[in-house]
This record gives structure tokens, C-alpha cells and sequence, in this order.
């Protein structure tokens, strides 16, 4: 165990149709109540546990974490603990121009946001609220002026919707200093009706780039990195693809997962977690909730996305149990 992703929040400003369809998250969807979710105390105390078990690096997740009150005062606090490495932030980035200076200040090291087209006609359909991109370019142009370097961009690839539109996003980027990374789209969840052929695999993606920059393969930064990275040739820059469902990375999986209410899942794709809320509140000591962790951990055996292509059927659908929603864990 390395990374702990922590999900603060389990709503979002958003309602991408394959994570939290607006037909569902309507006006009146009861989301996690207060007194359901960890308070910052509460995050603090279990990151110091995870800690001491290995963990050096910290991502902070939703829902759309910047929904968070105050959310800089947890990254404060999670930047005292020694031991903690690297602390990052997925966003969709609409709220940054509002949010990146005091993450910098609190002690974020490292934002990632997540745009799957600047093309907007198909990120108006891709966000569910019909929301420009504009906001989303600016958050990211707060985050550089707040003094965010190599920001990375997640762009998740469905075919039929945006695959079209992925070279315009890698060239916008080129020579920024950012780094374009494109995942493959998976059966994360239960709602998003996911079919094998909506996936485009990440080798098809790597000849889409090629076709108008020359790529070469680079090294991972460290053991167990999720996308797979390359360097343009001409030296404007880095990509990645995340090859989830083509070429699945289960075997080094380093990450556990916390969501809002306190559940630890060793699993994106996990039915269910263990409840570490419950202890905490129940005042079990820092000793009992450390065994607690680590026997989840040491007996967990997930590998879903490796053993994914035996469940699938003839017509590409998946036939697996019940798995959390991304909306609840952040990815
Ligand atoms: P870095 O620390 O910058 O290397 O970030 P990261 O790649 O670990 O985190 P990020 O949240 O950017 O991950 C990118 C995406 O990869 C996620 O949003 C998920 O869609 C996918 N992903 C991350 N972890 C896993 C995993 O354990 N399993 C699978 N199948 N997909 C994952
Ligand atoms: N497949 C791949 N990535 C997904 N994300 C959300 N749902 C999926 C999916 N089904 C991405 C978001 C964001 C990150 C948190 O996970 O677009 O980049
Ligand atoms: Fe880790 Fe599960 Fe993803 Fe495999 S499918 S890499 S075990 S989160």
C-alpha cells in the first residue's frame, strides 16, 4: 500500500452521463448527509494510520472534492504529517480560478483535471449540465498562475463520443508543460451501461497521436504508475494513455481507496469496503484500527479488471455483483 485516494465529497457540480446521470442525480437525490461523512479530524487521524502502514502519497477525490468546504484546511493539515510525500487533487476544475491560490498555500503539491474534450458541443453533452469549457481552461490557467507545474489532464475516450476529438486536446496541450493523459473507459459503477465496444484501446489512441506528432515510449516514474508514458519526439512535451481495460495493471496495485463515509475499498471495483467510521466514532484506538487496515489489506486478492474478460459477454456486456460508484471513491 502506497496511495491513499480520499474521497471528500460525494457530490459534484457535473453530471457526466457515466458517473452520475442527471435522469438519477436529480434536484431532489438525497446525497451523504453531514453527520455521514468524515470530518477533516476524522481524515487527519486515519491518513496518520495509512501513513504509518506506507502510504506517502495522498489524493484527494469526490464526487467534486472542491465542493468541500474549506477544503485547503485539510490539505493543511494532511501536509503536517510526516511522511506524507505528495499530495494531489483530481478536479473537474471548474471551481479553480475560485480555489488553486490557497491549495498552493495549504500545501497541494500536484493538481489533475479532468477534461474529456475542448470541443464544446461534446463537452456540454460529456459534463450532463451543458457547461462550457471555458471555465475549465481557466481553472487550469489559475492553477498555473497559483504556481502548479505539469498539471496532468484526464480525458476519459467513449467511442462515438469524443474519440474524434482526442488530437485536438493532445495538440492544445503540446508544449505546455502538461501532461494529456487518456483513459480507457471502463465498467466502473453500476449506471453507465458499459459496453466492451465503447472502449477505444489505448494502441489505437497511440496511433491517433502519431498521426500528427511522433511518439516514444518513456520509462514509469516509479513502480505500479497507472498510465503508461511517452515523450513527443520533437521534444514539446509528455502523454499518457491508462490502458485499464487493453492491458490491465491489477498486479502492482498499490492504491487504497477511502470513501466519503468512511468505507476503505482495495478495489475500484469493489462490491462493498470495510467500515472504519464506525470504529473511529466508537473511540476504538489508533492500534485496533491500524490491525484493522491491514488485515483488509494483506488478505485482499482484487484483480477485477484482469479477470474482466471472462465476464463479458457475447454482445460486450459485463455480468459482475453490485461495485461502488465512481462518484463515491473519485477513481
Ligand atoms: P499520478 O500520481 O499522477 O501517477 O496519478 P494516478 O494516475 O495514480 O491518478 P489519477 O487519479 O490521475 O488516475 C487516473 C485514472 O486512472 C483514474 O481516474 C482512473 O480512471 C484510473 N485508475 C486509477 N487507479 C486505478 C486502478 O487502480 N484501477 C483501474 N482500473 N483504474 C485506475
Ligand atoms: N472510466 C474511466 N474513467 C472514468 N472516470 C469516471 N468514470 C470513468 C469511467 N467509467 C474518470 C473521470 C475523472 C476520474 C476521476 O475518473 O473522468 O477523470
Ligand atoms: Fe487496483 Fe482493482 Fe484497479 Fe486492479 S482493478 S488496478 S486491483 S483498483
Amino acid at each position: 500500500m502506497r496511495d491513499l485516494r480520499i474521497s471528500v465529497t460525494d457530490r459534484c457540480n457535473f453530471r457526466c452521463p457515466y458517473c452520475m446521470p442527471a435522469e438519477i442525480f436529480g434536484a431532489r437525490y438525497a446525497f451523504l448527509p453531514k453527520p455521514e461523512i468524515l470530518s477533516f479530524e476524522e481524515i487527519e487521524r486515519l491518513s496518520r494510520i495509512f501513513v504509518d502502514l506506507g502510504v506517502h502519497k495522498l489524493r484527494l477525490t469526490g464526487g467534486e472534492p472542491l465542493l468541500r468546504a474549506n477544503l485547503a484546511d485539510l490539505v493543511q493539515r494532511l501536509s503536517r504529517i510526516d511522511g506524507v510525500e505528495d499530495i494531489a487533487l483530481t478536479t473537474n476544475g471548474y471551481l479553480l480560478p475560485q480555489h488553486a491560490t490557497e491549495l498552493r498555500e495549504a500545501g497541494l503539491n500536484r493538481i489533475t483535471v479532468s477534461l474529456d474534450s475542448l470541443d464544446d458541443s461534446i463537452f456540454k453533452e460529456m459534463n450532463g449540465r451543458k457547461l462550457s469549457v471555458e471555465p475549465v481552461l481557466a481553472g487550469i490557467q489559475a492553477a498555473e498562475a497559483a504556481g502548479f507545474k505539469s498539471i496532468k489532464i484526464n480525458s476519459v475516450v467513449q467511442r462515438g463520443v469524443n474519440d474524434e476529438s482526442i488530437q485536438e486536446l493532445a495538440k492544445h496541450f503540446m508544449g505546455t508543460g502538461h501532461i494529456v493523459r487518456f483513459i480507457e473507459y471502463m465498467d466502473v459503477g453500476n449506471l453507465n451501461e458499459w459496453v466492451a465496444s465503447q472502449v477505444v484501446p489505448a494502441a489505437d489512441l497511440a496511433v491517433k497521436i502519431s498521426e500528427f506528432a511522433e511518439l516514444e515510449p518513456l520509462p514509469p516514474n516509479y513502480p505500479g504508475e497507472v498510465a503508461t508514458r511517452y515523450r513527443y519526439v520533437d521534444g514539446s512535451g509528455e502523454i499518457g494513455m491508462i490502458s485499464s481495460v487493453s492491458n490491465p495493471f491489477c498486479g502492482n496495485c498499490t492504491r487504497a481507496r477511502l470513501s466519503t463515509d468512511g468505507q476503505l475499498l482495495t478495489c475500484l471495483f469493489a462490491g462493498s469496503g470495510t467500515d472504519l467510521k464506525s470504529p473511529l466514532r466508537d473511540g476504538r484506538d489508533d492500534t485496533d484500527i491500524r490491525t484493522l487496515i491491514e488485515t483488509v489489506w494483506t488478505n485482499r486478492t482484487d484483480r477485477y479488471s484482469e479477470e474482466r474478460a471472462s465476464i463479458i459477454d457475447d454482445k460486450g456486456h459485463p455480468h459482475s455483483d453490485r461495485k461502488v460508484e465512481m462518484y463515491q471513491i473519485g477513481g
